[in-house]
């Protein structure tokens, strides 16, 4: 196993230290370390943080493989600075059995490029009607703790009380993708101005929010874990807090997407702005990152959702809902918050790694620690080209934009995944 001396490396801002990794751990910090045999990796300049962690990745394999892979999606994350994806259900088949739950993460081993742990559906084939065997996909290899249909609601309020009910036999949780389907019939962007001008059919905030008060009623009455997927409006933000000041066992996320853009973007009628739940206004993007800051959302997860060519360059109304993030996350939460390395260590990493009950992952680089972690270079600034991402898909919404930051390096257990800012295999 090869190790690494990283040198002069800032670790979380703080001041320059040198790191030695050796046998899938920190083995070592301080100021002038030398290892005979280490490969040498020059961190003057790179700030140094635990391994990303996305609570919320599509990797459409099975079913999809034209759009991603469980290898080209692990690429992109760990290009991202990733070290563990989890992987919704919304595959073809639905991860809604222990041999599928076991095939996915068996084809994260195998490309050995982050941890991939896979989500499993709540009901059956998605469809709302029936539990999926929630126990059989704990018991499985993969040990699903995470519960997701995400892409549909768990709408039914007495199976979301059963799911609610079963994983607290297993610490498990629920991640409900929050959308009352009634009201979000035909919906095409966000309900506002904007859809009124363009003629489209609107997505009301208050489908995503009674859902979400819904849900933490009864999560709060079972007495379970419940996480709420991609929140992205004002009001959300208003219920979640209001729930989690009772003690209701309830996190949530944001995606960097629901933090940077707004429904304006629809004017172009370019699909590569349309995604599921929709971009929403300037005033909910401001109550999203006061939310991030404050703790209220508790993490930013990409819902990194490939789509290929010919779901995504059509018409606004045929088009796929949905865009590509784990190349791009840290970029835009750099933006977003800043260089508060601390803090988006805690959104990025640190919680998302305890929420999902990913042990090894989200532990700062300190002696002992499992060597999972990546390098960034806060002072680069890069012109993000479709065609230059790993994803196997292209439909990212900030092609030929400016943003700050690079990923120069990413280690999983200790070995390294990202140098030079390339994929290592
Ligand atoms: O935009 C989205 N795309 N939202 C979802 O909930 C599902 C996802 C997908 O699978 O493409
Ligand atoms: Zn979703």
């Amino acid at each position: 196993m090869t190790a690494y001396l990283i040198t002069n490396v800032s670790v979380l801002g703080a001041a320059p230290t040198d790191l030695l990794i050796r046998d899938g751990v920190v083995a070592e910090t301080g100021v002038g370390l030398t290892a005979s045999g280490a490969v040498t990796v020059d961190g003057t300049g790179l700030v140094a943080l635990p391994g990303l962690v996305d609570l919320h990745t599509h990797l459409r394999e099975p079913g999809r493989e034209d759009a991603e892979t469980v290898e080209t999606g692990s690429r992109a994350a760990a290009l991202g600075g990733y070290t563990a994806v989890c992987a919704m259900a919304n595959t073809s088949p639905v991860a809604d059995t222990a041999g599928v739950v076991e095939q996915v993460w068996r084809l994260g081993r195998e490309a050995g490029l982050v941890d991939v742990q896979p989500i499993g559906a709540v009901t059956v084939g998605l469809a709302g009607e029936r539990l999926a065997e929630l126990g059989a996909m704990a018991d499985s290899a993969a040990r699903v703790r995470i519960f997701s249909d995400d892409g549909h609601c768990v709408a039914d309020p007495r199976l979301m009380r059963r799911a609610l009910e079963y994983v607290k036999a297993f610490d498990g949780i629920v991640a409900q993708h929050a959308e009352e389907p009634r009201l979000t019939e035909g919906a095409q962007m966000h309900e506002g101005e904007i859809s009124t001008r363009l003629g489209l059919t609107g997505w009301p905030a208050v489908a995503e929010e009674a859902i979400i008060a819904r849900d933490v009623l009864l999560a709060e009455h079972v007495g379970s874990r419940l996480h709420i997927c991609h929140v992205s409006t004002a009001g959300s933000v208003a219920v979640l807090r209001q729930a989690k000041a009772r003690g209701v066992q309830v996190t949530a996320e944001v995606t960097p997407h629901h933090l940077l853009l707004t429904d304006e973007k629809a004017v172009t009628y370019d699909p590569v702005y349309k995604v599921n739940p929709p971009l929403r206004t300037a005033a909910d993007v401001a109550a999203l990152r006061a939310a991030l800051a404050e703790g209220v959302v508790d993490i930013v997860a990409t819902d990194h959702a490939p789509h290929a060519v010919e779901d995504k360059e059509c018409e606004w109304a045929y088009a796929r809902p949905g865009m590509l993030g784990l190349e791009t996350a840290l970029s835009i939460t750099l933006d977003v918050l800043g260089p508060r390395w601390d803090l988006i260590a805690e959104r990025m990493s640190r919680t998302p790694a305890r929420i999902a009950g990913l042990t090894e992952h989200g532990h700062d680089p300190a002696p002992g620690a499992p060597a999972n972690l990546t390098l960034v270079d806060p002072a680069a600034r890069r012109v993000i080209e479709p065609t230059e991402l790993a994803s196997r898909s292209s439909n990212t919404p900030y092609a030929r934009m400016t943003l700050p930051g690079r990923i120069v390096a990413t280690f999983l257990r200790g070995e390294a995944t990202v140098l030079d800012g390339k994929a290592v295999k």
